[in-house]
């Protein structure tokens, strides 16, 4: 029997990247999945591909640098749900390349408002309906990003989701619901550009490791979707 079988998933920015693979990879392990992104037309290349295979598919659209639509979402979904066992907050945007001491307030401001407030939202409103059914796995998307200045409106948008989860994690200690951090590695996709090592596939199967936790298992760890490759081989 498979662990996530029939577990209800949503998958912030699931229209292409890495949150499709987290969609696919979510799909063979049996969840019924909502999907995301700013259009639903965004996803329908994924839904027929998922509908095909069976798999139950729900989309929603949403910018999430507007409060009103990050809200409208979760009501949405809170609603036709009742609450989501799987919430994978993949959904960000990377800041445009900035030279030393060039940055422009707007930078952080929308970078921390899609890739930290509309998050910690998300997490904020799904949480109590987990811990009220005992259950739940929420995975934040980080980035193993480090000392490039050029592009701090989203490195430092990433230390605050990882501080969120550090500081939240105590208080889910044998609560049945599991708070976790995942970096993806560096992709070869829209955000990770041309150069990345690695191919967007090779985050699979490593974004399942903090979905398929035992329900005593810590919050607030760091996984790298890198350390779990199936064609890399340990030495
Ligand atoms: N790729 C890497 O090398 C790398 C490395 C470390 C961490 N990460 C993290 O992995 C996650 C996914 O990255 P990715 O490379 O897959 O990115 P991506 O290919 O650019 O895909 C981004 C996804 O997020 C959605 N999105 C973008 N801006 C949005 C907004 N303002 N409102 C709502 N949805 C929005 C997009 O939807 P639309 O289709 O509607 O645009 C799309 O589905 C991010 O958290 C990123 O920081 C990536």
């Amino acid at each position: 029997m498979r662990k996530l079988a029939g577990k209800k998933a949503l998958i912030t920015g699931s229209s292409r990247g890495v949150g499709r693979q987290i969609a696919l990879a979510l799909a063979e392990e049996g969840c019924e999945l909502w999907l995301h992104s700013r259009s639903t037309a965004h996803c329908d290349s994924l839904v027929d591909e998922l509908k095909e295979r069976g798999v139950q598919v729900q989309v929603v659209a949403a910018e999430l640098s507007e409060e009103a639509q990050v809200e409208a979402l979760i009501d949405d979904v809170l609603t036709k749900t009742g609450g989501v066992d799987i919430l994978y907050n993949n959904a960000a945007i990377m800041t445009p390349w900035r030279e030393a001491h060039t940055t422009l307030p707007q930078d952080y401001q929308l970078s921390f408002q899609v890739n930290v407030t509309a998050l910690v939202r998300l997490c904020d409103r799904f949480l109590p309906p987990m811990l009220e059914r005992k259950w739940g796995r929420i995975v934040n998307v980080t980035s193993g990003i480090e000392n490039v200045r050029e592009l701090l409106p989203y490195s430092m948008s990433k230390a605050a989701v990882d501080r969120y989860v550090r500081d939240v994690s105590p208080s889910l200690t044998n609560t049945g619901v599991i708070l976790s951090l995942m970096d993806p590695g560096w992709l070869r996709t829209d955000l990770g550009g041309d150069q990345a090592p690695n191919s967007v596939e090779t985050c699979r199967p490593g974004v399942l490791v903090p979905l398929l936790l035992e329900d005593n298992a810590p919050s607030g760890q760091f996984y790298c979707a890198q350390d779990y490759r199936e064609d890399v081989l340990p030495a």
